[in-house]
Protein backbone atom coordinates (compact mmCIF):
# COMPACT_ATOMS: atom_id res chain seq x y z
CA UNK A 1 0.00 0.00 0.00
CA UNK A 2 1.45 3.71 -0.78
CA UNK A 3 1.03 6.37 1.56
CA UNK A 4 0.40 9.97 -0.07
CA UNK A 5 3.20 12.46 1.46
CA UNK A 6 1.56 14.94 3.90
CA UNK A 7 1.63 18.51 2.34
CA UNK A 8 4.36 19.44 5.33
CA UNK A 9 6.66 17.54 6.62
CA UNK A 10 9.04 19.54 9.52
CA UNK A 11 11.59 17.33 10.73
CA UNK A 12 13.78 17.98 13.98
CA UNK A 13 13.37 21.51 13.44
CA UNK A 14 15.64 23.72 15.95
CA UNK A 15 15.58 27.64 16.46
CA UNK A 16 17.65 29.78 18.70
CA UNK A 17 17.42 33.25 19.46
CA UNK A 18 20.49 35.40 20.87
CA UNK A 19 19.17 37.24 23.70
CA UNK A 20 20.97 39.79 26.55
CA UNK A 21 21.11 36.85 28.52
CA UNK A 22 22.44 33.88 26.32
CA UNK A 23 21.26 31.63 23.64
CA UNK A 24 17.63 30.45 24.03
CA UNK A 25 17.00 26.74 22.10
CA UNK A 26 13.29 27.96 21.19
CA UNK A 27 12.73 25.01 19.33
CA UNK A 28 14.33 21.83 19.66
CA UNK A 29 13.89 19.24 17.40
CA UNK A 30 9.95 19.51 16.69
CA UNK A 31 8.75 17.63 14.26
CA UNK A 32 5.08 17.36 13.03
CA UNK A 33 3.41 17.22 9.84
CA UNK A 34 0.08 18.40 7.69
CA UNK A 35 -1.67 16.14 5.49
CA UNK A 36 -3.43 17.04 2.25
CA UNK A 37 -7.41 18.78 3.23
CA UNK A 38 -6.74 18.54 7.20
CA UNK A 39 -6.61 20.93 9.20
CA UNK A 40 -4.09 20.18 11.96
CA UNK A 41 -4.31 22.27 15.82
CA UNK A 42 -0.66 23.37 17.29
CA UNK A 43 -1.84 23.91 20.98
CA UNK A 44 0.63 24.46 23.91
CA UNK A 45 1.08 26.98 26.84
CA UNK A 46 2.39 30.72 25.81
CA UNK A 47 5.76 30.79 25.26
CA UNK A 48 6.10 27.12 24.04
CA UNK A 49 7.22 27.62 20.42
CA UNK A 50 4.20 27.64 18.42
CA UNK A 51 4.36 31.20 16.49
CA UNK A 52 8.31 30.61 16.30
CA UNK A 53 7.28 27.36 14.71
CA UNK A 54 4.52 28.63 12.10
CA UNK A 55 6.88 31.58 11.04
CA UNK A 56 10.00 29.53 10.75
CA UNK A 57 7.87 27.59 7.84
CA UNK A 58 8.04 31.22 5.79
CA UNK A 59 11.33 31.93 7.36
CA UNK A 60 10.04 35.13 8.41
CA UNK A 61 12.13 34.25 11.66
CA UNK A 62 13.12 38.01 12.48
CA UNK A 63 17.20 37.07 12.06
CA UNK A 64 19.44 38.07 14.18
CA UNK A 65 18.35 37.73 16.47
CA UNK A 66 16.96 34.49 15.55
CA UNK A 67 18.58 31.89 13.71
CA UNK A 68 17.37 27.87 12.29
CA UNK A 69 20.25 25.44 14.03
CA UNK A 70 18.51 22.73 11.86
CA UNK A 71 15.79 20.20 10.65
CA UNK A 72 14.35 20.07 7.27
CA UNK A 73 10.87 21.54 6.19
CA UNK A 74 9.53 19.46 3.29
CA UNK A 75 6.73 21.16 1.63
CA UNK A 76 4.77 19.61 -1.64
CA UNK A 77 8.75 17.63 -1.50
CA UNK A 78 11.11 20.01 -1.25
CA UNK A 79 13.15 21.30 1.93
CA UNK A 80 12.34 24.89 2.42
CA UNK A 81 15.11 25.60 4.25
CA UNK A 82 17.41 25.01 1.10
CA UNK A 83 15.45 27.02 -1.16
CA UNK A 84 16.57 30.29 -2.38
CA UNK A 85 15.40 33.32 -1.47
CA UNK A 86 13.94 34.56 -4.58
CA UNK A 87 11.84 31.20 -4.74
CA UNK A 88 10.60 31.34 -1.20
CA UNK A 89 8.84 35.10 -2.12
CA UNK A 90 7.02 33.48 -4.79
CA UNK A 91 5.77 30.20 -2.62
CA UNK A 92 5.07 32.88 -0.09
CA UNK A 93 1.53 33.99 -0.72
CA UNK A 94 1.52 31.84 -3.37
CA UNK A 95 1.08 28.09 -2.00
CA UNK A 96 1.46 29.05 1.36
CA UNK A 97 -0.74 32.08 3.16
CA UNK A 98 -0.67 33.14 6.47
CA UNK A 99 -3.22 34.80 9.18
CA UNK A 100 -2.42 36.15 12.10
CA UNK A 101 -4.17 37.17 15.87
CA UNK A 102 -4.23 40.80 15.00
CA UNK A 103 -5.54 41.55 11.44
CA UNK A 104 -4.84 45.48 12.31
CA UNK A 105 -1.03 44.76 12.36
CA UNK A 106 -1.39 43.19 8.79
CA UNK A 107 -3.97 45.75 7.08
CA UNK A 108 -2.63 49.53 5.90
CA UNK A 109 -5.27 51.75 7.39
CA UNK A 110 -4.48 54.35 4.74
CA UNK A 111 -5.48 52.32 2.18
CA UNK A 112 -9.15 50.99 1.19
CA UNK A 113 -9.28 47.21 1.68
CA UNK A 114 -10.02 46.40 -2.32
CA UNK A 115 -6.69 48.73 -2.87
CA UNK A 116 -5.51 46.32 -0.52
CA UNK A 117 -6.61 43.34 -1.88
CA UNK A 118 -6.05 43.99 -5.67
CA UNK A 119 -2.53 44.35 -4.61
CA UNK A 120 -2.03 41.30 -3.24
CA UNK A 121 -4.14 39.83 -6.43
CA UNK A 122 -1.74 41.65 -8.84
CA UNK A 123 1.59 40.60 -7.17
CA UNK A 124 0.70 37.07 -7.52
CA UNK A 125 -0.86 37.04 -10.66
CA UNK A 126 -0.87 39.06 -14.14
CA UNK A 127 -4.63 40.26 -14.80
CA UNK A 128 -5.87 43.67 -15.14
CA UNK A 129 -7.49 45.92 -12.28
CA UNK A 130 -10.92 44.66 -13.36
CA UNK A 131 -10.18 40.75 -13.31
CA UNK A 132 -8.36 41.56 -10.04
CA UNK A 133 -11.93 42.88 -8.17
CA UNK A 134 -13.51 40.40 -9.67
CA UNK A 135 -11.35 37.91 -7.82
CA UNK A 136 -11.48 39.74 -4.70
CA UNK A 137 -15.38 40.14 -4.93
CA UNK A 138 -15.18 36.50 -5.06
CA UNK A 139 -12.59 35.58 -2.01
CA UNK A 140 -15.20 37.90 0.27
CA UNK A 141 -17.90 36.36 -0.99
CA UNK A 142 -16.01 32.74 0.08
CA UNK A 143 -15.36 34.48 3.64
CA UNK A 144 -19.62 35.03 3.54
CA UNK A 145 -19.00 38.99 4.15
CA UNK A 146 -22.18 40.05 3.22
CA UNK A 147 -22.16 42.87 0.29
CA UNK A 148 -18.29 42.54 -0.75
CA UNK A 149 -18.94 45.36 -2.88
CA UNK A 150 -18.89 47.78 0.78
CA UNK A 151 -16.59 46.50 2.19
CA UNK A 152 -13.46 46.65 -0.84
CA UNK A 153 -14.31 50.47 -0.61
CA UNK A 154 -14.30 50.31 3.22
CA UNK A 155 -10.92 51.81 5.18
CA UNK A 156 -10.08 48.99 7.66
CA UNK A 157 -11.02 50.91 10.31
CA UNK A 158 -14.30 51.12 9.39
CA UNK A 159 -14.95 47.00 10.01
CA UNK A 160 -15.43 45.07 12.82
CA UNK A 161 -12.55 42.61 14.17
CA UNK A 162 -14.47 40.06 12.68
CA UNK A 163 -15.04 42.01 9.36
CA UNK A 164 -11.27 42.48 9.43
CA UNK A 165 -10.55 38.99 10.24
CA UNK A 166 -12.60 37.40 7.05
CA UNK A 167 -11.13 40.12 4.97
CA UNK A 168 -7.49 39.10 5.65
CA UNK A 169 -8.60 35.51 5.51
CA UNK A 170 -9.75 36.57 1.90
CA UNK A 171 -6.81 38.21 1.03
CA UNK A 172 -4.60 35.05 2.59
CA UNK A 173 -6.87 32.94 0.38
CA UNK A 174 -6.74 34.80 -3.16
CA UNK A 175 -3.96 32.70 -4.90
CA UNK A 176 -5.46 29.79 -3.98
CA UNK A 177 -2.61 28.41 -1.41
CA UNK A 178 -2.17 25.08 -0.43
CA UNK A 179 -1.07 25.88 2.73
CA UNK A 180 -2.99 28.38 5.54
CA UNK A 181 -0.83 29.37 8.83
CA UNK A 182 -3.33 30.46 11.51
CA UNK A 183 -1.58 31.89 14.37
CA UNK A 184 -4.19 32.78 16.98
CA UNK A 185 -6.54 34.39 14.47
CA UNK A 186 -9.75 33.86 16.49
CA UNK A 187 -7.93 34.68 19.95
CA UNK A 188 -9.13 38.87 20.34
CA UNK A 189 -12.81 37.70 18.71
CA UNK A 190 -15.69 37.43 21.03
CA UNK A 191 -17.08 33.53 21.08
CA UNK A 192 -19.67 34.12 18.40
CA UNK A 193 -17.66 35.98 16.10
CA UNK A 194 -14.73 33.05 17.12
CA UNK A 195 -17.45 30.34 16.01
CA UNK A 196 -18.28 32.10 12.69
CA UNK A 197 -14.82 32.45 11.81
CA UNK A 198 -13.64 28.75 12.45
CA UNK A 199 -16.97 27.35 10.78
CA UNK A 200 -15.85 29.20 7.92
CA UNK A 201 -12.00 27.93 8.03
CA UNK A 202 -13.51 24.45 8.37
CA UNK A 203 -15.63 24.81 4.93
CA UNK A 204 -12.57 26.31 3.00
CA UNK A 205 -10.63 23.19 4.47
CA UNK A 206 -13.72 20.32 3.02
CA UNK A 207 -14.85 22.64 0.09
CA UNK A 208 -11.34 23.50 -1.62
CA UNK A 209 -8.93 21.22 -0.07
CA UNK A 210 -7.17 23.74 2.10
CA UNK A 211 -4.43 22.63 4.78
CA UNK A 212 -4.56 24.52 7.58
CA UNK A 213 -2.26 24.71 10.52
CA UNK A 214 -4.25 26.34 13.37
CA UNK A 215 -2.13 27.28 16.18
CA UNK A 216 -4.24 27.98 19.45
CA UNK A 217 -3.91 27.92 22.95
CA UNK A 218 -7.33 27.25 23.23
CA UNK A 219 -8.07 23.37 23.80
CA UNK A 220 -11.84 23.99 23.15
CA UNK A 221 -11.43 24.97 19.80
CA UNK A 222 -9.72 22.50 19.04
CA UNK A 223 -11.94 19.87 19.62
CA UNK A 224 -14.15 21.93 17.48
CA UNK A 225 -12.27 22.26 14.25
CA UNK A 226 -9.13 20.39 13.91
CA UNK A 227 -8.72 16.74 12.82
CA UNK A 228 -5.14 15.95 14.55
CA UNK A 229 -3.36 18.02 17.03
CA UNK A 230 0.07 18.47 17.89
CA UNK A 231 1.00 19.34 21.88
CA UNK A 232 4.37 21.52 22.32
CA UNK A 233 5.90 21.72 25.70
CA UNK A 234 8.96 24.15 25.70
CA UNK A 235 9.68 24.17 22.25
CA UNK A 236 9.03 20.63 21.78
CA UNK A 237 6.64 18.68 20.23
CA UNK A 238 5.77 15.92 22.81
CA UNK A 239 1.96 14.52 21.25
CA UNK A 240 0.66 14.17 18.40
CA UNK A 241 -2.70 12.49 17.58
CA UNK A 242 -5.97 12.37 15.86
CA UNK A 243 -8.33 14.97 17.86
CA UNK A 244 -10.84 11.86 19.02
CA UNK A 245 -8.20 9.85 20.60
CA UNK A 246 -6.28 13.05 22.07
CA UNK A 247 -9.04 13.72 24.21
CA UNK A 248 -10.41 10.25 24.66
CA UNK A 249 -6.69 8.97 25.32
CA UNK A 250 -4.24 11.73 26.02
CA UNK A 251 -1.15 9.65 26.45
CA UNK A 252 1.29 12.51 27.84
CA UNK A 253 1.06 13.68 31.95
CA UNK A 254 1.07 17.27 29.76
CA UNK A 255 -1.94 16.83 27.46
CA UNK A 256 -3.98 14.96 30.45
CA UNK A 257 -3.65 18.38 32.41
CA UNK A 258 -3.93 20.42 29.56
CA UNK A 259 -7.62 18.73 28.89
CA UNK A 260 -8.14 18.80 32.50
CA UNK A 261 -7.57 22.43 32.30
CA UNK A 262 -10.55 23.01 30.19
CA UNK A 263 -13.39 24.82 32.02
CA UNK A 264 -16.12 21.92 32.76
CA UNK A 265 -13.71 19.17 32.65
CA UNK A 266 -13.82 19.06 36.19
CA UNK A 267 -16.74 18.38 38.24
CA UNK A 268 -17.12 20.61 40.97
CA UNK A 269 -14.73 22.38 42.97
CA UNK A 270 -12.26 24.31 41.65
CA UNK A 271 -10.36 24.79 37.68
CA UNK A 272 -7.60 22.56 37.53
CA UNK A 273 -4.32 24.35 36.36
CA UNK A 274 -0.90 22.52 35.71
CA UNK A 275 1.62 22.98 39.43
CA UNK A 276 4.24 25.13 38.41
CA UNK A 277 5.67 27.00 35.23
CA UNK A 278 6.84 26.66 31.72
CA UNK A 279 10.60 26.59 32.22
CA UNK A 280 13.25 28.94 30.67
CA UNK A 281 14.48 28.43 26.72
CA UNK A 282 17.77 29.79 28.47
CA UNK A 283 18.11 26.83 30.73
CA UNK A 284 15.98 24.06 29.77
CA UNK A 285 15.34 21.45 32.36
CA UNK A 286 17.63 18.13 31.51
CA UNK A 287 15.95 14.59 30.07
CA UNK A 288 11.99 15.29 29.87
CA UNK A 289 11.56 19.45 29.90
CA UNK A 290 8.21 18.62 31.97
CA UNK A 291 9.64 16.58 34.67
CA UNK A 292 10.12 19.55 36.65
CA UNK A 293 6.03 19.57 36.28
CA UNK A 294 5.04 16.52 36.21
CA UNK A 295 3.35 14.30 38.80
CA UNK A 296 4.33 10.71 37.66
CA UNK A 297 8.23 11.54 36.96
CA UNK A 298 10.52 9.40 37.99
CA UNK A 299 14.26 8.89 38.28
CA UNK A 300 14.61 8.60 34.59
CA UNK A 301 12.49 11.91 33.66
CA UNK A 302 15.50 13.67 34.38
CA UNK A 303 18.29 11.81 32.80
CA UNK A 304 17.17 10.88 29.74
CA UNK A 305 14.94 12.76 26.80
CA UNK A 306 11.96 11.01 25.94
CA UNK A 307 11.82 9.60 22.11
CA UNK A 308 8.65 10.18 20.07
CA UNK A 309 6.84 6.54 19.98
CA UNK A 310 3.74 5.21 18.04
CA UNK A 311 0.95 4.06 20.76
CA UNK A 312 -1.20 3.97 18.25
CA UNK A 313 -1.55 3.66 14.63
CA UNK A 314 -2.35 8.00 14.34
CA UNK A 315 -0.98 8.62 17.88
CA UNK A 316 2.98 9.48 19.29
CA UNK A 317 3.78 10.82 22.36
CA UNK A 318 7.17 11.28 24.10
CA UNK A 319 7.41 9.82 27.72
CA UNK A 320 8.80 7.30 29.20
CA UNK A 321 5.47 6.02 31.00
CA UNK A 322 4.42 5.38 27.32
CA UNK A 323 4.86 1.50 25.94
CA UNK A 324 7.25 1.88 22.73
CA UNK A 325 4.80 0.53 19.63
CA UNK A 326 8.53 1.41 17.70
CA UNK A 327 10.09 4.51 17.67
CA UNK A 328 9.19 6.83 14.84
N1 LIG B 1 12.38 38.05 18.42
C1 LIG B 1 12.62 37.28 19.49
N2 LIG B 1 13.73 37.46 20.25
C2 LIG B 1 13.99 36.69 21.34
N3 LIG B 1 13.18 35.67 21.74
C3 LIG B 1 12.07 35.45 21.03
C4 LIG B 1 11.72 36.23 19.87
N4 LIG B 1 10.54 35.76 19.37
C5 LIG B 1 10.18 34.73 20.18
N5 LIG B 1 11.10 34.56 21.16
C6 LIG B 1 11.05 33.57 22.23
O1 LIG B 1 10.73 32.31 21.66
C7 LIG B 1 9.92 31.58 22.57
C8 LIG B 1 8.72 31.07 21.83
O2 LIG B 1 7.91 32.17 21.47
P1 LIG B 1 6.58 32.02 20.63
O3 LIG B 1 6.16 33.41 20.28
O4 LIG B 1 6.79 31.07 19.52
O5 LIG B 1 5.60 31.38 21.69
P2 LIG B 1 4.06 31.00 21.51
O6 LIG B 1 3.94 29.55 21.83
O7 LIG B 1 3.59 31.45 20.17
O8 LIG B 1 3.39 31.83 22.68
P3 LIG B 1 1.97 32.61 22.70
O9 LIG B 1 0.93 31.56 23.02
O10 LIG B 1 2.14 33.58 23.83
O11 LIG B 1 1.75 33.28 21.38
C9 LIG B 1 9.59 32.49 23.74
O12 LIG B 1 10.41 32.17 24.81
C10 LIG B 1 9.90 33.85 23.19
O13 LIG B 1 10.33 34.70 24.22
S1 LIG C 1 8.89 11.47 30.65
FE1 LIG C 1 8.59 11.47 32.86
S2 LIG C 1 8.49 13.65 33.43
FE2 LIG C 1 8.20 13.50 31.23
S3 LIG C 1 6.02 13.46 30.99
FE3 LIG C 1 6.68 11.33 31.03
S4 LIG C 1 6.53 10.73 33.18
FE4 LIG C 1 6.41 12.95 33.13
MG1 LIG D 1 2.25 32.90 19.52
Amino acid sequence: MTTTPPLLDIRNLSVSFDTYQGQARVLDKASLSVRHGEIMGLVGETSCGKSVLSRSILRIIPSPPGRIDGGEIFFEGQDLLKLPRTAMRKLRGERISMIFQEPMSSLNPVFSVGNQMREVVRSHRPVSRGEANAICLEMLSSVRLPDPESVLAAYPHELSGGMRQRVMIAMALTCRPALLLADEPTTALDVTVQGQILAILAELAASQGLSILFVTHDMGVVAQLCHRVAVMYAGQVVEVADVESLFARPAHPYTQGLIASIPGRTTGGELYAIPGSVPSCLAPPPGCRFHTRCTHAGPDCSRAVPEMVRVASDHSVACHLCPTGGAL
